[in-house]
């Protein structure tokens, strides 16, 4: 079997705390493109695990690390992110940036380094919901930098980001133009 004709691995990560919310509407379109593209989809709903903040300790950086110190949650998340060919990350904007659970997940990230070679070649799609009208007064335009930002840092490549204005939850459901854009993209994380 080719590296082409491989089942590609999609793992979402919802990072809303809202299981049905806005932002999990979107991954589930997304999930929906790459199971049709023939992937295997896994989703991750990080409000219900436990997952604490980087303590800065360092100890993931050093020469002879096991990983990270951290154990909670993270750790069976850890070879998850590392066996996923894609990554999706799900997030509200809450207070002009990615929700507080999805900045917890990617702080931790950083541990990442230290599993095998290479551990941030994926593909990465983002979604993001927001409840005022456009990216840049939601400050939806703060938490797509910030993905920019990181996943340059550290030499991935990000797909796509689908966006969308929608304050209540399941508001986005009557996006269609959204909707669509996250089957695409799902289509692409899952070929
Ligand atoms: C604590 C909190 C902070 C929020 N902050 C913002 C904000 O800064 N900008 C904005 O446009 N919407 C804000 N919202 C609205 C959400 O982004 C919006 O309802 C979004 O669609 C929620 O997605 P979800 O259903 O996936 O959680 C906030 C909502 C909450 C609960």
């Amino acid at each position: 079997m080719s590296d082409s004709d491989k089942k590609q691995k999609v793992l979402i990560l919802l990072g809303s705390p809202r299981r049905n919310g806005n932002s999990a509407i979107i991954a589930r379109e997304i999930a929906r493109g790459a199971e049709t593209a023939g992937a295997e989809v896994e989703s991750l709903f990080i409000q219900e695990m436990d997952i604490k903040p980087c303590q800065a300790c360092w100890a993931c950086q050093k020469p002879d690390s096991k990983g990270c110190a951290i154990k909670d949650d993270m750790q069976a998340v850890f070879p998850k992110l590392i066996d996923a060919d894609a990554w999706v990350i799900a997030t509200p904007v809450h207070w002009f940036n990615m929700s507080t659970q999805t900045k917890l997940w990617l702080d931790r990230c950083f541990a990442l380094a230290k599993y095998g070679k290479d551990p941030f070649r994926k593909k990465i799609g983002i979604a993001i919901t927001y409840g005022d009208t456009d990216p840049y007064t939601s400050g939806a335009i703060n938490a797509i930098r910030s993905f920019q930002d990181s996943f340059r840092y550290v030499g991935a490549k990000i797909a796509g980001i689908v966006y969308g204005s929608a304050l209540n939850k399941g508001e986005i459901s009557q996006n269609e133009t959204v909707l669509k854009a996250a089957v695409k993209l799902g289509e692409k994380l899952g070929r």
